[in-house]
């Protein structure tokens, strides 16, 4: 038995059977290349789903966690630490509108803030009535419950009923539905800028512009997940300011803190300031470790986001060219997480050739394959996975 062989079964045994993994064991990792127990070599473009976006082991992230594990790790909330104060510093400092910072683990956590706070902000101005929340259909928002209420996934809630009351779900990107969808009810719309796990869709032009416009016009606010496109990953620093508008509230996690668990939501000083004493809370949330990475991820994520723009743009251009071929019918995205739709084969398919050939992407649902790589991804990198996944999409059998 292989040394993978054996891994796989162990976790088999041991693991709860809800991850649907890859039979590939990996062991190491060094920038966008890893290795699995077998000895092989992966250029990684999906880099743990868009969250190692400075690449595994980055030597001035070791040199960070190495340095503060021998100094402090956690003292819970009962306390204050530097590093965890500094972060939200450096937060409130890159955004155009967050004045305060809740940290937490993950994306969903960050997400279950964002959506509580917004109900007790209203419920504090004296509206208890206002705590419907507008979501958009194939959105993906976490597996927390109200996280799960929010994503407008049905098959991700078939067996967790009852969900969270008061979620409604709209088409992303449809601005007379949302228009439709705000009423005197409503506490919040929830949205990503690009959605990522329906199939990476950009939001339409002008939409979140309107999402702003309308939401305020209706007393209701207004929520940006930035989960999965936060962190530089379309090239800014918050994937809303291709948009040129800002949230109420935001929620970040994933590259947080490049792979170590972390999450925050950002919220205006209005909005923010209801999280009162006592009223929310995480016992990991701000612990120092996360902090400090993270603390060092945003400044590096900062001085990376020019190649990811200019590695974007000639990935880019180079997976567009594979339409010739027929089976790419549309490149989506921005910066460096892209969707390939594919048509006549399944992504699936496409996904084991590309990983026998040394590349590592995912598949969203059938027909589109995701590339998510380091924003530190070099244009030599670029071309090899463009060569990859080219040809996996030629060894594709047919439908
Ligand atoms: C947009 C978005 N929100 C929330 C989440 C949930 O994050 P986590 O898995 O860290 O809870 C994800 C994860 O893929 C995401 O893409």
């Amino acid at each position: 038995m292989t040394p993978t062989e054996s891994i796989v079964l162990r976790a088999q045994a041991v693991f709860t059977p809800n991850y649907r993994q890859a039979p590939v064991v990996l062991v190491r990792g060094l920038g966008s290349r890893v290795w699995d127990a077998e000895g092989r070599e992966y250029l990684d473009c999906i880099a743990g789903i868009a969250t190692c976006a400075l690449g595994h082991c980055h030597p001035a992230l070791v040199e960070t966690l190495e340095r503060q594990a021998r100094e402090l790790w956690h003292v819970s909330n009962l306390f204050y630490n530097p590093r965890a104060v500094e972060l939200c510093e450096e937060l409130v400092r890159g955004s155009l509108f967050a004045r305060r910072v809740f940290l937490c683990n993950s994306g969903a956590e960050s997400n279950e803030a964002m959506l509580k706070l917004a109900r007790k902000y209203h419920a504090d101005l004296g509206h208890p009535e206002r705590h419907e929340i507008v979501a958009c259909t194939n959105s993906f928002h976490g597996r927390t419950m109200f996280a799960l209420a929010a994503t407008g996934q049905p098959k991700y809630h078939h067996g967790f009923e009852p969900l969270v009351p008061g979620v409604r779900h709209i088409p992303y990107g449809d601005v007379p539905a949302l228009e439709a969808a705000l009423t005197d009810r409503t506490a919040a719309f929830i949205v990503e800028p690009i959605q990522g796990e329906a199939g990476v869709f950009p939001a339409p032009a002008g939409y979140l512009q309107a999402a702003r416009e309308l939401t305020r016009r209706r007393g209701a606010l207004l929520c940006f997940d930035e989960v999965q496109v936060g962190m530089g990953r379309t090239g800014k620093l918050w994937g809303h300011e291709w948009d040129g508008v800002t949230p109420d509230l935001m929620s970040a996690a994933k590259a947080l803190a490049n792979g170590y668990p972390m999450g925050a939501m950002l919220a205006t000083e209005e909005v923010g300031s209801h999280l009162t004493p006592g009223s929310h809370a995480s016992t990991f949330g701000g612990n120092a470790l996360g902090a400090a990475v993270a603390l060092r991820a945003l400044q590096l994520i900062r001085e990376a986001l020019p190649n990811a723009l200019r590695v974007g743009a000639r990935i880019t251009e180079r997976l567009d060219a594979l339409r010739a071929g027929g089976r790419v019918v549309e490149v989506r995205g921005r910066g460096l997480l892209l969707g390939v739709a594919l048509q006549g084969i399944e992504a699936g398919a496409v996904v084991s050739l590309a990983r026998e050939r040394g590349l590592l992407c995912n598949a969203i649902g059938e027909a589109v394959i995701r590339l998510a790589p380091a924003l530190t991804l070099t244009e030599a990198e670029a071309d090899e996975a463009v060569e990859k996944l080219g040809a996996a999409i030629a060894a594709a059998p047919a439908r």
